[in-house]
């Protein structure tokens, strides 16, 4: 390769969008517009990258106008049907509809932890709990690449809050964050073998994400050994000597230009190359590892392929909604009976259910049933809408109930809400919060008065039940007034028709939460967010003084209970867990049985914690499967713990103690079922 050609593969830059209406000549005419494109060598067999978001689905907002593609749940819902065959299926589905569009790299699955309930992106990724993040995420990943697309891990690491993301210096104790997001990435990357990882905007420790030397030459290439390549985020290069700290390829390098004041890995690291800064070995070894995930991945292999069948990829989308949507509470009102005068009340459930916000969002077949502007300030305003999908609750609701008499409610005053509740047996209020990207939620309330609306509706007809669509926990002052809670999340294309069934019955539900609910947030790490609302460019620091003990890790090192805990989820039949056997010495392995005790099939997924560890408390999620059973049936289910789970990091390496370990098997991290204690043996190991 010629030295133009080698620079060439390290510069991604942004297609033309509404957004961004500028035009780069870089970009050949003709290519479909997109987030990244990269030339390839022609001459040499090497194909130009061209990269597409792809959180939940081939994301198409003003690039390709008229463009659709199957729209997804949040990953939060992906990740409370706890189902790893979900995940593959879902990434396989994404990339087959992007190979049809020629894109052969995906911006897909953020792997952050859900450290904080009013980061804007939770929505977009999995969980906060670094097993069940990282297997979810590396089945994605490879469902991706099987399709012979690059699959990309971000935001690596630590973009945790959207508040003045590339001005914030995410603080953590590294050991610590080996054994959470650190962890959750290196489960995935070792399980999947994604060909890319995206650094995130933000600092870690004092240094860019993209210019930390820690993460990407010691721990991401050196201890894991990854092989792939490292790009930066869109605008998250801040210098050419990102090169030196492991940084492959500068993404969005327009974004560059206009933050950083010049985009870095053009003619300034050419500069650097020529003067000797930047050693040859490096500009070859940036060059080789974008090829080798090329041909890795098969990428310069590829052969035309079948239209997706996008019926198909419908099922996926409702299979993840019927899975994730979470029952929360129910004191009987769920399922609806058939024949109930049922108020529908709010959240434009006449119309569609709602889709978080920035650079995942997706237009589905068909087009949004809306797009309401919401608008505020920088370029993330410009992203912030309202997007319905069209999947109307009411009108599936109306399907499904055909004997029942069903009258809708906008919701938009209280006082005539009320006056519909007082006409129904039953009443079903959908509330809705708009999220996304590049904004974080200054609290934990529903937007446009949907508090007090649920309390006044709750007041005048307590079978009241609540169907949240929202992309994060809320507070729900209301809770104790109102017979169930269903939490929907941001439930995709498929959504009002997975809720209508889960309300009629048809659906047994089955999804568990993958983040703790607070009662508040006094109960979270940082009660108040650092630098919420300065103005942009505004430096801010977040100390993750928690650490690893993210989520319901937090909750059990400070004794509080939570309003929902992790793993928690009702279902319409009941499950026991009988029988726990558990072994140990090198790592737990625990045995135990699970019955369907009630009268309906249904799914359960049976966790196992570890609840303490030698001399200090430690709560772990260990492991966790997700069982289908008949009424009356019963399974057995064994459970390996990876070793990592049982250490702490220390000095460089993982370490386990020796002693007495309890572990626990419950239906959520605080509903604890069965307990035992196993007996570890000393043990140091690096990987
Ligand atoms: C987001 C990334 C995304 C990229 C390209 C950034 O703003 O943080 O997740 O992949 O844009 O659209």
């Amino acid at each position: 390769m010629t030295d133009d050609e080698r620079f060439a593969l390290l510069v991604g830059v942004m297609g033309k969008s509404e957004l961004w209406p500028l035009r780069d000549e870089r970009i050949p005419e003709g290519t479909p517009m997109s987030a990244g494109y990269v030339p390839g060598v022609p001459r040499l067999g090497v194909p130009a990258l061209k990269m597409s978001d792809a959180s939940l689905g081939v994301t198409n907002p003003g690039f390709r106008p008229g463009d659709t593609a199957t729209a997804l749940p949040a990953s939060l819902a992906l990740a409370a049907s706890f189902n790893p065959a979900l995940s593959r299926a879902s990434g396989q589905a994404i990339a087959r509809e992007a190979r049809s569009r020629g894109f052969n790299v995906l911006l897909a699955g953020g792997i952050n932890l859900a450290r904080d309930p009013r980061n804007g992106r939770n929505f977009e990724y999995l969980s906060e709990d670094p097993l069940l993040s990282g297997i979810m995420a590396a089945e994605s990943i490879i469902g991706i690449q099987q399709e012979g697309v690059i699959s990309t891990a971000k935001h690596y690491c630590l973009n945790c809050n959207e508040t003045n993301r590339h001005w914030l210096d995410a603080v953590i104790d590294p050991d610590a964050h080996r054994e959470s997001d650190l962890l959750a990435f290196e489960i995935a990357i070792e399980r999947a073998q994604p060909g890319a990882v995206m650094t995130a905007y933000n600092k870690v420790n004092g240094d860019y994400a993209a210019a930390n030397t820690v993460l990407i030459n010691d721990v991401l290439k050196g201890a894991w050994g990854y092989r792939g390549w490292a790009m930066s985020d869109w605008g998250g290069t801040p210098g050419w000597e990102c090169a030196l700290a492991g940084l492959d390829q500068e993404c969005g390098a327009q974004i560059d230009a206009l933050l950083w004041q010049s985009e870095a890995f053009g003619d300034r690291l050419r500069a650097a190359y020529l003067d000797g800064r930047l050693p040859k070995e490096r500009l070859s070894d940036m060059v080789r590892r974008i090829l080798r995930s090329m041909f890795a991945v098969g990428i310069d292999q590829w052969e035309p392929v079948s239209a997706p069948d996008m019926a198909a990829h419908n099922e996926i989308a409702l299979q993840i909604a019927r899975q994730g949507i979470v029952l929360l509470q129910n004191r009987g009102v769920l399922p609806l009976k058939a024949a109930a005068r049922i108020a529908v009340i709010g959240g434009y459930a006449q119309r569609g259910v709602p889709a978080g916000c920035g650079s995942s969002a997706v237009v589905p077949p068909g087009g949004y049933a809306e797009v309401i502007p919401i608008g505020g300030p920088g370029l993330a305003g410009g992203l912030r809408n309202l997007h319905l999908l069209p999947s109307s609750p009411l009108d599936e609701m109306r399907k499904r109930l055909p004997h029942a008499q069903i009258e809708f409610d906008p919701g938009i005053s209280p006082a005539e809400a009320v006056l519909a509740a007082r006409r129904a047996d039953v009443v079903i209020v959908f509330a809705i919060r708009v999220e996304g990207e590049g904004v974080d939620i200054p609290d934990l309330s529903l937007p446009w008065g949907q508090d007090a609306l649920i309390a006044a509706v709750a007041a005048a007809n307590p079978n009241t039940a609540v169907v949240l669509e929202t992309g994060n926990p809320v507070v729900m002052p209301w809770r104790d007034s109102v017979n169930a809670i269903v939490q929907a999340w941001y439930p995709g294309q498929a959504g009002g028709q997975a809720i209508a069934e889960v309300l009629a019955g048809e659906v047994n539900p089955s999804g568990r939460l993958p983040l703790t609910f607070p009662v508040d947030l006094g109960q979270t790490p940082r009660p108040q967010l650092p630098e919420l609302g300065a103005p942009w460019g505004t430096p801010s620091t977040i100390h993750y003084c928690e650490g690893a003990e993210v989520g319901y890790r937090w909750y059990a090192r400070t004794g509080q209970a939570p309003m929902f805990a992790f793993g928690h989820g009702l279902s319409y039949t009941g499950f026991e867990y009988r029988e726990l056997a558990v072994t140990g010495e090198d790592t737990v392995i625990a045995s135990f049985t699970v019955v369907n005790t009630g009268d309906r099939a249904g799914a359960d997924v049976p966790q196992l914690y570890l609840t303490a560890a030698p001399g200090e408390p430690r709560s772990r999620l260990l492991g966790f499967e997700r069982v289908e059973l008949e009424p009356g049936q019963a399974r057995r289910v064994t459970l390996r713990a990876d070793p990592r789970l049982l250490a702490r990091y220390d000095a460089g390496c993982w370490r386990i103690e020796p002693g007495g370990y309890p572990v626990a098997v419950g239906a959520s991290a605080v509903d604890l079922k069965l307990a035992a204690e196993v007996e570890l043996a000393r043990r140091a190991f690096r990987r």
